[in-house]
């Protein structure tokens, strides 16, 4: 534990966290997901906890273990990640959406598993809603920072999002590197804000990068 961030600046503020991947059904045995472990987004929450701030965790599955004295919501899928964070929106100060939110899910999911045949099995796959963007009609006080996973043109696509989202920061990270992105214990990031200024930072552990994200909210 990191002794200079002892400090419990974040008293009294409730934050919204979002961590873990989605699954989409296929069918009652499988499903798609993503390679999100949850690790960022459980930093953060415990961060955030031990600045003292009243944090709201809402994760896809994940293996981990949630931070002690912190209120927990379990989602599955985009949908139910989706509603989870609007019911929750108007009453927060900031929402962290680190999670790894399925853009697509099975268009159709069966009730009952899918025979194999000989023949190629085509999965049609549908649009899930964008929280961030849908959530951007409710914003008022609210500070809003998204993550940007991407593997190449990092900068490019990261500006890119934080315009069509409304976020005040986004933190983009390399998700092509080996000590960034999901699963490691490390992250490099760069944070951006609103108008466009550019901070990038070493690789740190994901615990110094939720520190250094929850800075944002102090200064
Ligand atoms: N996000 C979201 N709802 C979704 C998909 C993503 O709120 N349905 C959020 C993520 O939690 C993240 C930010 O949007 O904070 C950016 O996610 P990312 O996957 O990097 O970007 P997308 O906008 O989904 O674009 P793409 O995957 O095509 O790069
Ligand atoms: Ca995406």
């Amino acid at each position: 534990e990191m002794l200079l961030y002892k400090e419990k600046d974040l008293v009294g503020k409730n934050i919204l966290i979002t961590a873990g991947p989605t699954r989409e059904d296929i069918d009652p045995v499988r499903f798609i997901t993503n390679r999100s472990t949850g690790k960022m987004g459980y930093a953060i929450a415990k961060a955030a906890r031990d600045r003292g701030a009243n944090v709201t965790l809402i994760t896809g599955p994940t293996d981990l273990t949630p931070p002690s004295f912190i209120d927990v919501v379990n989602v599955y899928s985009a949908e139910d990640m989706y509603r989870a964070v609007s019911d929750r929106f108007d009453k927060c100060d900031v929402l962290i959406m680190s999670a790894a939110v399925a853009d697509y899910r099975p268009k159709e999911k069966s009730n009952i598993k899918i025979k194999k045949s000989d023949d190629d099995l085509k999965i049609e796959l549908t649009r899930n809603k964008d929280i961030l963007y849908e959530i951007k009609e409710k914003k008022s006080r609210q500070v809003v920072i998204g993550f940007a996973a991407e593997t190449n043109d990092v900068l490019e696509n990261a500006t890119k999002k934080i315009k069509k989202k409304n976020l005040d920061y986004i933190i983009a990270n390399d998700v092509s590197q080996k000590d960034s992105g999901f699963g490691t214990d490390t992250n490099t990031i760069k944070i951006i804000d609103k108008f466009g200024n550019v901070k990038d930072y070493p690789n740190m552990s994901k615990l110094d990068v939720a520190h250094t994200i929850l800075n944002l909210l102090v200064k």
